[in-house]
């Protein structure tokens, strides 16, 4: 690349412009220094702020579930409470009582709508079992709770990335525009004969990592108890927030449709050979106008079951169409009814019949002992040993292990995607030496002197950014029978340690969750085989200062793919800040 001597020149002209400070030249050699400039260190700083809240949020979202479970064994305990909370949170009941109840006044304003264009607007909590999946904040999908803790939705929808790290789930606002709640996914179960080219079985249940509560404004859906679906003619419900038509806009607000089921016969003459209709069924208008579109995979087609208390049953999940509502080409929608027993199968299912999800691995983070020895995630991996010890025991441990490594691979390695696409967004295809030229002056004096900062790299620990704390010793597992409850003690424990490796993220203020980068300088005399120098950072996070040595690139390529890194780094700054703040074990230096 042709510009860095660019860079060099300019700097050049640029020291000569300036008298040299004498921290300039070092022992050996001359090495010369030079500051990012104001406006990367913005860059840094939003992308900082952004790494932050999203420690913050899955911090919260870990000690969240194990508060939950708590409270729920409780309950169980105490006699008092259903004992179905608790099952919820790993292998949930499907559809519990009550479900398809839409509130009145909804139902009522769904009715008055007749016909529409991709939908007329839905009044707020029309729809409450209707959610959003998205990915990376995105929305993407629609979907359908359907228990407690499963949504059900479109295989289709995963296509590609069947990461559940990356996804999370929006709830269903209340009546009276209640905020959505936002559950992060813990397992994405798409249907196993699901075929991308046919949209065949396009199926996927996803597990929430926490259950909706009951007071709260979403609820399920009911689910159709036998293989038979309402009549052909039954006006259906569909709602969603996909396209307002073809190619077009994504709705802003809900919308809903009513929509006529049509007969098997009508849809293969409508669609052809592509609809198969031992798994899909299609509704609609053969005169076009209404349907669902891109955007709306996933959302419900509901029909309502009459009865003193008539309730919403599920029968369709948006699959696909031939454009949208266009004449003669009706929308497509996966037959739930028909996969009535695989749901009901993979909803009940015992969790350690099934692999640990890496985001349960990845939110329990305990030393890896304590893995293995104590806790039930990694039961799955030992299910056929005879017993605890022995070479098929120690062989499911290490199975766990590397689980658990993969999916700190993984979610390392996202999060530096994720941080790196943001920064390459701010900063274009090519940040540009020119953003870089002002900032060719001299260092400051808080940074002229290297020697003075921790100038150890700070290893960066694949995983959560919780992860790399230390645990405390514990005494052998109690299993809570002092309490008369068994296992109450260790899910205590577990939320204890969870707090505490936590703690240096969640005790910071949310108003006060954010980064700022002060200064970046790097040594120009220290150019790695990667093109890369290294540099002291000085941060700040709410009222704490830290500084650190890190590696950062110069030329636009290199400068963005060194921010990720940079921003990792700070992370476990503020952590060990924190830590070293908390007590004598905590690692000191470098902290202001
Ligand atoms: N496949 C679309 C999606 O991913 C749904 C299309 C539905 N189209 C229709 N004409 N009904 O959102």
């Amino acid at each position: 690349m042709a510009l860095l001597p660019h860079l060099l020149v300019t700097m050049l002209l640029a020291l000569l412009l300036s008298p040299l400070s004498p921290h300039l030249w070092a022992a050996q050699g001359h090495p010369l220094y030079m500051r990012l400039p104001p406006g990367t260190l913005q860059v840094l700083s939003a992308q900082g702020t952004q790494a932050l809240q999203a420690a913050q949020r899955n911090a919260q979202w870990a000690v969240k579930r194990v508060a939950m479970e708590i409270q729920h064994r409780l309950q169980e305990c105490q006699g008092h409470g259903r004992p179905r909370l608790h099952a919820r949170l790993s292998q949930d009941q499907p559809e519990p009582e009550p479900c398809g109840e839409r509130r009145p006044s909804a139902a009522n304003v769904t009715r008055a709508h007749g016909r529409i264009v991709g939908g007329s607007a839905a009044p707020p909590g029309a729809w409450p079992w209707l959610v959003r999946l998205q990915l990376g904040g995105q929305p993407l999908c629609g979907g359908v709770l359907v228990a407690a803790s499963w949504v059900l939705t479109a295989a289709h929808c995963f296509a590609g990335v069947q990461n559940e790290l990356l996804w999370t789930v929006m709830l269903a606002e209340g009546p009276r525009g209640e905020q959505a709640e936002e559950v992060p996914v813990n397992r994405i179960l798409p249907h196993p004969k699901f075929d991308p080219q046919t949209f065949h079985n396009d199926l996927a249940l996803v597990q929430l990592w926490t259950p909706v509560t009951p007071a709260g404004p979403a609820r399920p859906v009911c689910l159709p108890q036998e293989p038979r679906e309402p009549p052909t003619g039954t006006a259906c419900s569909i709602a969603g927030w996909g396209a307002l038509f073809e190619d077009g806009p994504e709705a802003e607000a809900l919308r809903e449709a009513r929509v006529p089921l049509l007969s098997p016969d009508t849809c293969r003459r409508a669609l052809g050979q592509a609809l198969r209709p031992s798994t899909m069924l299609c509704a609609g208008y053969l005169a076009g106008g209404i349907d669902s579109c891109q955007g709306d995979s996933g959302g419900p087609l509901t029909c309502s079951e009459p009865g003193p208390r008539p309730k919403e049953v599920l029968f369709g999940v948006t699959s696909w169409g031939d454009g949208c509502g266009e004449p003669g080409k009706p929308g497509v929608y996966t037959r739930v009814a028909v996969f009535k027993d695989w749901l009901q199968e993979q909803m009940s299912a015992v969790p350690s019949s099934r692999e640990p999800s890496c985001r349960e691995l990845l939110s329990w983070d305990p030393p890896e002992e304590q893995l293995t020895d104590t806790t039930q995630l990694c039961a799955f991996y030992a299910r056929r040993c005879a017993g605890s010890e022995g070479a098929c025991a120690r062989l499911a441990r290490q199975q766990c292990l590397q689980r658990r490594r993969r999916c700190e691979l993984r979610s390392m390695a996202h999060t530096l995607l994720d941080l790196l696409r943001g920064a390459q967004e701010v900063l274009g295809p090519r940040p540009g030496l020119r953003r870089l030229a002002p900032a060719l002056t001299k260092p400051t004096a808080s940074l002229r002197e290297p020697a003075r900062y921790p100038a150890r790299e700070q290893r960066l620990h694949a995983g959560s950014w919780a992860a790399g704390t230390r645990f405390p010793k514990r005494r052998p597992e109690q299993r809570g029978e002092a309490s008369g409850c068994p296992g109450l003690e260790s899910l205590r424990q577990k939320l204890a340690t969870l707090q505490g490796t936590h703690a240096w993220i969640l005790q910071v203020p949310s108003e006060h969750l954010v980064m700022s980068f002060h200064e970046v300088l790097a040594d120009l005399s220290s150019k790695t085989l990667s093109g890369l120098f290294r540099a002291w950072v000085r941060a700040g996070l709410g009222g704490r200062h830290v500084v650190f040595s890190s590696l950062v690139g110069l030329e636009p390529a290199t400068l963005a793919h060194s921010l990720p890194r940079l921003l990792a780094q700070a992370l476990k700054a503020f952590q060990a800040a924190v830590l070293a703040d908390r007590g004598p074990e905590g690692a000191p230096g470098g902290v202001g």
